[in-house]
């Protein structure tokens, strides 16, 4: 039966989303794509990537201004001070331009937006305003929100989520972020730069849980070194508000007594889970994994035809362009030619300083999979890094001990963000750590020290 309105129809417009949408109206299906936010780009542009970017890159330059770290290069700054308003209006105005430069594109595209809140009413058509809408392919991507902590409620002014963290009018005295992950650690730094102590508390014995155990070390050493505080092994038990602010409730996380820690603002960043809720799945027969994620196969097709989903609200790491290569290969999909990502690389990126990038496996994942050979590189040892007073962190190569093929790399340094998708692209080649070293890179650069790890990979590297 015909009569469809759309070829495609996509439900939220975050990078999963709307790269989905562009992409299958640039194959020449005709598509549209529910948000119910005001604005496109979904969590990472609104309330995501974007404005916590801005926000570091800012802090940063308060920091560098304020600290006097800019004198040893013989450049002296005196009076600096921070105006918070001027720099939520540019991290605003980060957030505007791009959520704008997709409205732009789906424009450009001929993608309809329909705004408001999508609701399944039967496996081919969706509600929105009021209005119904069948299309012979429905894609899910609705994206991921704050996993709440129990006895620890969110009131958006003392005990905050990323998207208050990101707004919050004043500097507060202490910070206390739950949960040593990528959100509490990025956030917690943009604070502590503008001049609050921050606390960490986290319940495993180390932070960045799935990264390399090394990098796991280097990266808590580091952060203490900033004045960060961080408190391991520990869970927070309850929260009680007071006159300046609240009183968490701590105590082992292998059972002990409890004691108190006193905060102004209290982040809870412990994690996201999938927007499920509320879209009516029952209607379209699409059932939910234990983790309330929505299951696909390779082609990220679900099990009721016709219906696909992609991004945060599938397993997998919750990553922004996890979910643009999704989108793409859902919508190559749809249009018959074959979309696929490999699962197996993709770089994650922790945007403090030093930025903390891996790509593939862990030293650890790599040992219970085989023999391996490991490289490491300390930056120490990397000219520009030494030219411009930049040498905290290493690179590690990790590769496999029979075939040289790398297997993963993990890199803690300024830049590593731009570095490791060097690595990406080399194990998309499958390439083995010969290929790296033998492959010239320009000097002085950072990156010239993943040639080296990879020299050391196979027997020694030169400037060490
Ligand atoms: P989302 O971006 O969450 O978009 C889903 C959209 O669907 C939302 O706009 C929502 O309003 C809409 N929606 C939901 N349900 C419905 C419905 N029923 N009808 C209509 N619309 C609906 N990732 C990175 O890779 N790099 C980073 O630097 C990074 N920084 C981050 C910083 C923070 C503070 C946070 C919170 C996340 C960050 N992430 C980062 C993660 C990244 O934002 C997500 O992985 C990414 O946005 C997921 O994309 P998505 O398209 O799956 O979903
Ligand atoms: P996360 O999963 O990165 O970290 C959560 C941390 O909280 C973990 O270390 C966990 O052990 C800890 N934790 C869980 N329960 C706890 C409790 N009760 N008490 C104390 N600690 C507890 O989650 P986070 O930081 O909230 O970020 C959510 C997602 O957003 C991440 O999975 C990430 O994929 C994405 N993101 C990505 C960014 C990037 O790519 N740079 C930046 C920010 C977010």
């Amino acid at each position: 039966m015909a009569d469809y309105d759309y070829d495609v129809l996509v439900i939220g417009a975050g990078p999963g989303g709307y790269v989905a949408a562009i992409r299958a109206a640039q194959l020449g299906l005709r598509t549209a794509c529910a948000e119910s936010r005001e604005t496109l780009g979904g969590t990472c542009l609104n309330v995501g990537c974007i404005p916590s970017k801005a926000l570091l890159h800012a802090s940063h330059l308060y920091e560098e201004a304020h600290s006097g770290a800019l004198a040893r290069w013989g450049v002296k700054v005196e009076g600096a001070s921070l105006d918070l308003d001027a720099m939520h209006a540019s991290r605003k105005e980060a957030v505007t331009g791009l959520t704008g430069g997709v409205a732009f594109l789906f424009k450009k595209n001929k993608v309809d937006w329909l705004k408001g809140l999508a609701t399944f009413t039967g496996k081919d058509s969706v509600e929105v305003a009021g209005k119904t809408y069948r299309a012979k392919n429905i894609v899910i991507a609705t994206g991921s929100s704050v996993t709440p902590l129990p006895g620890v409620e969110i009131d958006h002014q003392s005990i905050i989520d990323s998207t208050s963290a990101l707004e919050l009018p004043k500097v507060p005295d202490h910070l206390v972020v739950i949960g040593g992950g990528v959100i509490g650690l990025e956030l917690g730094s943009v604070w502590r730069r503008l001049g609050a102590k921050v606390t960490v508390v986290e319940y495993l014995d180390q932070i960045l849980p799935g990264m390399d155990g090394e990098i796991r070390k280097e990266a808590a050493k580091i952060f203490r070194k900033q004045g960060i505080e961080i408190v391991t092994s520990t869970k927070v038990t309850g929260a009680t508000k007071t006159d300046k602010g609240v009183t968490l409730t701590v105590e082992p996380a292998a059972g002990g007594e409890a004691s108190t820690i006193e905060a102004d603002v209290v982040l809870v960043s412990i994690g996201r889970r999938p927007n499920t809720e509320g879209l009516g799945l029952d209607k379209a027969g699409i059932e939910l994994n234990k983790r309330s994620q929505i299951e696909t196969d390779h082609s990220f097709a679900t099990k009721v035809d016709g219906i696909w989903a992609i991004g945060d609200v599938i397993p997998g790491p919750m990553l922004a362009h996890k979910a643009e290569d999704e989108g793409i290969a859902v919508a190559e999909n749809i249009a018959g030619l074959t979309g696929i990502v490999n699962h197996d690389v993709i770089p994650s990126v922790v945007y403090t300083l030093p930025e903390i990038a891996g790509v593939g496996l862990t030293e650890e994942q790599a040992r219970e999979k085989g023999e391996i050979k490991v490289g490491k590189f300390p930056m120490a040892g990397n000219s520009r890094a030494k030219t411009i007073h930049d040498t905290t962190g290493f690179v590690k190569v990790i590769a496999d001990a029979k075939t040289d093929r790398v297997l993963g790399a993990w890199i803690i340094t300024s830049v590593a963000g731009t570095m490791i998708a060097q690595v990406a692209q080399a194990m998309e080649f499958g390439a083995t750590s010969e290929d790296i070293a033998y492959t010239c890179h320009a000097h002085p650069t950072h990156s010239e020290a993943i040639k080296e790890a990879a020299m050391a990979v196979l027997g020694k590297p030169i400037h060490v």
